[in-house]
């Protein structure tokens, strides 16, 4: 079958976003030129022409995951959701090449998700056996389109989401360390920091290097979705495959991550490559204690641990005091940003706080706050 072309300034999208980061999303979206529509709890609904939608695909920080929707109507009974789908033109967008997975969460009208979802692939399934001859194949855990099914009240809508995963997952984790950061909301505590592409960066508990990766393919590229955009079959039916287009290595490194575990520093190294970054960060297994200040200016940005257990807990309150000090002995006029799971541990910084945002990912309450070094 001929790939269909689909024209993509006629959807609405929308992004989804952790708790806490709905302005940060809003200012992204804006500033590509695209209209906000409505907002709810978890995102944005917004439209666009065509190469700005592409270009905010390929550079969204922010967005956890992006969705179109293609039909919503009006269902009185569950059986309709058949004789209602079966009508939608799936071949736009599927093909029997092409492998799927639909993801169902409904209420009220269609009570029974698993009811609603096998009703869906029927539809779509018995689509194809008409107009094609031929299916696209099922497949739970790596399917090339993620299909969305909702419901509420007596309306249902089906949705697809632009990537099969998360956008976020640019695909250079291999080994994840102890407890990484999501990499949107590292880039959330890079943009809350204030800190500018010239600017130097140290995270000396760095861990598997999320936040200096991310920021290093901000000085790469500022497509840094491309990798999972151009994998993505939805992103290429609608907008054809990006170019790369990557800044030439950089005369001197501007970013260094330390920590004192090995393995963490061996699977920050080996992220760095998966991300095609190593030229940009300096990584060394250093306790903190030891890092050298180089800098007369700059910005510390970390990720402490926290601990759950109790006595976790009364090592992370002597580390924390322990890092203020040495960052006020040696970092003067620097600007250091940190982001806790556990807000209570911020009164053993004994520092002033500059500013502070609350965010809420999935069930993680995080709090990033900015102090200035003087
Ligand atoms: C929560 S993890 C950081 C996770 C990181 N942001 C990531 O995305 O992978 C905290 C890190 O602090 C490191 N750490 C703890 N005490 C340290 C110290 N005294 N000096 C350097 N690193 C330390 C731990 O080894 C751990 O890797």
């Amino acid at each position: 079958m001929k790939d269909k072309t689909i024209d993509p300034e006629k959807f609405q999208y929308h992004s989804s976003v952790a708790e806490g980061l709905h302005d940060f999303l809003e200012r992204e979206i804006t500033s590509h030129s695209l209209k906000i529509i409505s907002k709810n709890r978890g995102g944005v609904f917004f439209t666009g022409k065509k190469e700005n939608l592409k270009n905010f695909f390929l550079s969204t920080r922010f967005s956890s995951k992006i969705s179109f929707e293609i039909a919503k109507f009006q269902l009185t009974h569950p059986d309709e959701l058949y004789d209602k789908t079966i009508l939608i033109p799936w071949e736009n967008f599927l093909s029997n090449r092409t492998t799927f997975k639909i993801e169902s969460n409904t209420k009220d009208n269609l009570s029974h998700s698993r009811f609603a979802m096998y009703r869906l692939k029927d539809s779509i399934l018995d689509r194809f056996r008409k107009k094609i001859g031929e299916e696209p194949q099922i497949e739970k855990f790596k399917p090339d389109i993620l299909i969305i099914l909702r419901s509420h009240q007596n309306y249902a809508s089906i949705s697809l989401s632009i990537t099969p995963t998360s956008i976020t997952n640019r695909g250079y984790r291999t080994s994840g360390g102890v407890a990484p950061l999501r990499e949107n909301i590292a880039q959330a505590v890079l943009e809350f920091s204030g800190w500018e592409n010239e600017e130097v960066i140290i995270d000396p508990m760095c861990g598997s290097g999320t936040i200096l990766i991310e920021a290093a393919l901000l000085l790469k590229n500022s497509h840094i979705n491309i990798k999972s955009m151009n994998s993505s079959t939805l992103f290429n039916r609608l907008f054809g495959k990006a170019e790369m287009r990557n800044s030439p290595k950089p005369n001197s490194v501007l970013l260094f991550g330390y920590d004192k575990n090995i393995h963490a520093i061996n699977s920050a190294i080996e992220n760095a490559k998966n991300a095609g970054v190593e030229d940009w960060i300096r990584f060394e297994n250093k306790d903190f204690s030891e890092v050298q200040n180089n800098f007369d200016q700059g910005y510390i940005i970390t990720n402490p641990p926290y601990g759950e257990r109790l006595e976790d807990k009364d090592s992370a309150k002597i580390l924390y005091g322990n890092l203020s000090k040495f960052i006020k002995q040696n970092f003067k006029n620097f600007i250091f940003t940190i982001i806790t799971g556990d807000k209570s541990l911020l009164g053993y910084l004994k520092l002033k706080q500059k500013s502070s945002l609350n965010l809420t990912i999935a069930n993680w309450k995080a709090k990033i706050v900015n102090y200035e070094i003087n």
